[in-house]
Protein backbone atom coordinates (compact mmCIF):
# COMPACT_ATOMS: atom_id res chain seq x y z
CA UNK A 1 0.00 0.00 0.00
CA UNK A 2 1.34 3.55 -0.74
CA UNK A 3 0.70 6.79 1.57
CA UNK A 4 -0.73 9.17 0.06
CA UNK A 5 2.07 12.27 -0.76
CA UNK A 6 1.69 15.36 0.68
CA UNK A 7 1.87 18.33 -1.65
CA UNK A 8 5.78 18.77 -0.75
CA UNK A 9 6.40 16.04 -1.97
CA UNK A 10 4.86 16.45 -5.36
CA UNK A 11 6.44 19.85 -5.80
CA UNK A 12 9.58 17.88 -5.25
CA UNK A 13 9.02 15.77 -7.64
CA UNK A 14 7.88 18.03 -9.95
CA UNK A 15 11.09 20.31 -9.60
CA UNK A 16 12.98 17.30 -9.79
CA UNK A 17 11.48 15.72 -13.24
CA UNK A 18 12.62 19.38 -14.54
CA UNK A 19 15.70 19.91 -13.31
CA UNK A 20 16.65 16.46 -15.00
CA UNK A 21 14.58 17.07 -18.17
CA UNK A 22 16.64 20.31 -18.16
CA UNK A 23 19.73 19.02 -17.57
CA UNK A 24 20.81 21.02 -14.10
CA UNK A 25 21.81 17.60 -12.86
CA UNK A 26 21.40 13.42 -13.69
CA UNK A 27 18.85 11.50 -12.38
CA UNK A 28 22.30 9.17 -10.91
CA UNK A 29 23.28 12.79 -9.25
CA UNK A 30 20.54 12.87 -7.67
CA UNK A 31 20.34 9.14 -6.56
CA UNK A 32 23.96 9.54 -5.39
CA UNK A 33 23.20 12.77 -3.32
CA UNK A 34 19.86 11.03 -1.53
CA UNK A 35 22.23 8.12 -0.72
CA UNK A 36 24.83 10.25 0.53
CA UNK A 37 22.17 12.70 2.22
CA UNK A 38 20.21 9.67 3.92
CA UNK A 39 23.53 8.41 4.92
CA UNK A 40 24.64 11.29 7.43
CA UNK A 41 24.70 10.83 10.99
CA UNK A 42 26.35 13.09 14.28
CA UNK A 43 29.30 10.35 13.98
CA UNK A 44 31.46 12.98 12.98
CA UNK A 45 30.47 15.66 15.35
CA UNK A 46 30.89 13.62 18.32
CA UNK A 47 33.94 12.62 16.96
CA UNK A 48 35.35 16.19 16.35
CA UNK A 49 34.32 17.04 19.62
CA UNK A 50 35.75 14.38 21.29
CA UNK A 51 39.00 15.35 19.73
CA UNK A 52 38.85 18.27 20.79
CA UNK A 53 38.44 17.78 24.11
CA UNK A 54 41.81 15.29 24.08
CA UNK A 55 43.96 17.43 22.00
CA UNK A 56 44.46 21.37 22.28
CA UNK A 57 46.24 22.04 19.17
CA UNK A 58 42.98 20.26 17.46
CA UNK A 59 40.73 22.31 19.76
CA UNK A 60 42.36 25.64 18.37
CA UNK A 61 42.08 24.72 15.08
CA UNK A 62 38.14 23.60 15.46
CA UNK A 63 37.91 27.85 15.69
CA UNK A 64 40.42 28.96 13.71
CA UNK A 65 39.79 27.02 10.79
CA UNK A 66 36.76 25.10 11.52
CA UNK A 67 36.34 23.45 7.78
CA UNK A 68 39.60 21.83 7.91
CA UNK A 69 39.07 20.71 11.56
CA UNK A 70 36.02 19.00 9.81
CA UNK A 71 38.61 17.35 7.17
CA UNK A 72 40.19 15.61 9.73
CA UNK A 73 36.88 13.47 11.08
CA UNK A 74 36.46 12.81 7.34
CA UNK A 75 33.49 15.79 6.32
CA UNK A 76 34.74 18.19 3.76
CA UNK A 77 32.36 21.04 3.66
CA UNK A 78 33.41 22.43 0.04
CA UNK A 79 32.75 19.66 -1.55
CA UNK A 80 30.64 17.16 0.76
CA UNK A 81 29.37 14.71 -1.73
CA UNK A 82 31.62 14.83 -3.79
CA UNK A 83 30.11 16.70 -7.09
CA UNK A 84 29.16 19.98 -4.98
CA UNK A 85 27.07 20.70 -2.80
CA UNK A 86 23.14 21.93 -2.39
CA UNK A 87 23.85 25.46 -1.22
CA UNK A 88 27.04 26.24 -2.58
CA UNK A 89 29.89 26.96 0.23
CA UNK A 90 28.87 27.51 3.59
CA UNK A 91 30.65 29.22 7.32
CA UNK A 92 30.51 26.98 9.97
CA UNK A 93 31.25 28.04 13.76
CA UNK A 94 32.01 25.83 16.38
CA UNK A 95 30.92 27.69 19.59
CA UNK A 96 32.45 26.76 22.70
CA UNK A 97 30.73 25.93 25.96
CA UNK A 98 32.23 27.04 29.36
CA UNK A 99 31.23 26.92 32.85
CA UNK A 100 29.85 30.41 32.56
CA UNK A 101 28.64 30.55 28.72
CA UNK A 102 26.28 28.10 27.01
CA UNK A 103 25.15 28.01 23.57
CA UNK A 104 22.38 26.69 21.63
CA UNK A 105 21.40 26.82 17.96
CA UNK A 106 18.46 27.31 16.17
CA UNK A 107 17.49 28.50 12.62
CA UNK A 108 14.52 30.71 13.20
CA UNK A 109 13.37 31.11 9.46
CA UNK A 110 13.53 27.74 8.16
CA UNK A 111 15.55 24.26 9.69
CA UNK A 112 19.36 25.17 8.67
CA UNK A 113 21.10 22.81 10.05
CA UNK A 114 25.23 21.88 9.95
CA UNK A 115 24.17 18.69 8.42
CA UNK A 116 27.49 17.30 7.47
CA UNK A 117 28.53 16.95 11.02
CA UNK A 118 25.56 15.90 12.49
CA UNK A 119 22.99 14.62 9.59
CA UNK A 120 19.77 15.15 9.49
CA UNK A 121 18.18 17.73 12.27
CA UNK A 122 15.25 16.58 14.44
CA UNK A 123 11.70 16.86 14.01
CA UNK A 124 11.52 19.61 16.93
CA UNK A 125 14.34 21.45 15.49
CA UNK A 126 12.10 22.21 12.26
CA UNK A 127 9.16 23.05 14.55
CA UNK A 128 8.14 26.47 14.81
CA UNK A 129 7.32 26.14 18.50
CA UNK A 130 10.89 26.03 18.90
CA UNK A 131 12.34 28.32 16.12
CA UNK A 132 10.09 30.95 17.89
CA UNK A 133 10.14 30.45 21.63
CA UNK A 134 13.55 29.38 21.90
CA UNK A 135 14.82 33.18 20.74
CA UNK A 136 12.35 34.51 23.26
CA UNK A 137 12.68 32.26 25.90
CA UNK A 138 15.84 30.40 25.52
CA UNK A 139 15.73 28.94 29.62
CA UNK A 140 12.63 28.04 30.08
CA UNK A 141 12.93 26.40 26.20
CA UNK A 142 15.53 24.17 27.81
CA UNK A 143 14.32 23.48 30.84
CA UNK A 144 11.36 21.88 28.79
CA UNK A 145 13.92 19.52 27.64
CA UNK A 146 14.64 19.00 30.91
CA UNK A 147 18.29 21.08 30.84
CA UNK A 148 18.11 23.96 33.78
CA UNK A 149 21.12 26.57 33.08
CA UNK A 150 21.75 28.39 36.46
CA UNK A 151 20.79 31.74 36.96
CA UNK A 152 24.42 33.01 36.36
CA UNK A 153 25.89 31.15 33.47
CA UNK A 154 24.91 33.08 30.61
CA UNK A 155 22.72 32.00 27.79
CA UNK A 156 23.44 32.49 23.68
CA UNK A 157 21.22 32.02 21.23
CA UNK A 158 22.60 31.29 17.62
CA UNK A 159 20.43 31.71 14.82
CA UNK A 160 21.54 29.84 11.65
CA UNK A 161 21.11 30.77 7.69
CA UNK A 162 21.59 29.10 4.43
CA UNK A 163 25.17 30.23 4.66
CA UNK A 164 26.43 30.68 7.89
CA UNK A 165 25.96 27.13 10.27
CA UNK A 166 26.81 26.27 13.90
CA UNK A 167 27.96 23.22 16.35
CA UNK A 168 28.27 23.82 19.93
CA UNK A 169 31.04 21.76 21.49
CA UNK A 170 30.01 21.14 24.69
CA UNK A 171 32.21 21.37 28.42
CA UNK A 172 33.36 17.56 28.86
CA UNK A 173 32.26 16.39 32.06
CA UNK A 174 33.73 15.64 34.98
CA UNK A 175 33.98 11.20 35.69
CA UNK A 176 35.58 11.39 31.80
CA UNK A 177 39.15 11.30 33.33
CA UNK A 178 41.71 8.92 31.32
CA UNK A 179 38.85 8.07 28.81
CA UNK A 180 39.70 7.16 25.32
CA UNK A 181 38.17 9.22 22.07
CA UNK A 182 35.60 6.18 21.52
CA UNK A 183 34.31 6.52 25.06
CA UNK A 184 34.28 10.46 25.00
CA UNK A 185 33.00 10.60 21.09
CA UNK A 186 30.17 7.83 22.63
CA UNK A 187 28.71 10.41 25.12
CA UNK A 188 28.70 13.71 22.62
CA UNK A 189 25.04 13.30 21.60
CA UNK A 190 23.44 14.97 19.00
CA UNK A 191 21.11 16.66 21.22
CA UNK A 192 24.37 17.68 23.13
CA UNK A 193 26.14 19.56 20.29
CA UNK A 194 22.69 21.72 19.55
CA UNK A 195 22.75 22.73 23.19
CA UNK A 196 19.59 21.27 24.36
CA UNK A 197 21.42 18.64 26.70
CA UNK A 198 24.62 18.16 27.98
CA UNK A 199 26.53 15.47 27.78
CA UNK A 200 27.10 12.77 31.05
CA UNK A 201 28.96 9.93 31.55
CA UNK A 202 26.10 7.23 31.02
CA UNK A 203 24.25 9.42 28.51
CA UNK A 204 24.60 7.69 25.15
CA UNK A 205 21.77 8.45 23.57
CA UNK A 206 18.84 11.82 23.45
CA UNK A 207 16.05 9.21 23.86
CA UNK A 208 12.38 10.57 23.05
CA UNK A 209 11.65 14.28 23.91
CA UNK A 210 8.60 14.72 26.03
CA UNK A 211 5.50 16.81 24.58
CA UNK A 212 4.89 20.09 26.00
CA UNK A 213 2.03 22.21 25.18
CA UNK A 214 3.67 25.55 24.29
CA UNK A 215 3.18 28.43 27.07
CA UNK A 216 3.86 32.04 27.59
CA UNK A 217 5.95 32.73 31.12
CA UNK A 218 4.01 35.13 33.15
CA UNK A 219 6.57 38.58 33.23
CA UNK A 220 7.59 37.65 29.79
CA UNK A 221 5.59 40.98 28.59
CA UNK A 222 3.73 38.48 25.70
CA UNK A 223 0.91 39.63 23.82
CA UNK A 224 -1.19 42.47 23.40
CA UNK A 225 -4.00 42.43 25.67
CA UNK A 226 -6.40 42.87 23.10
CA UNK A 227 -5.01 39.94 21.33
CA UNK A 228 -5.71 37.50 24.57
CA UNK A 229 -9.49 38.79 24.23
FE1 LIG B 1 17.06 27.88 7.76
Amino acid sequence: MVDEISDFEVLELAVRELAIEKGLFTAEDHRVFSEWNDARSPAAGSRMVAKAWLDPEYKARVFSDPLNASKEVGVDWAEPSGFGTTSDYMHLTVLENTPTLHHVIVCTLCSCYPRPLLGHSPYWYRAPNYRRRIVRWPRQVLAEFGLVIPAEVEVRVEDSNAKSRFMVLPVRPEGTEGWSEDQLAEIVTRDCMIGIAQPKPGRTTDGPRPIHKASRPVHSGGRPKEATR
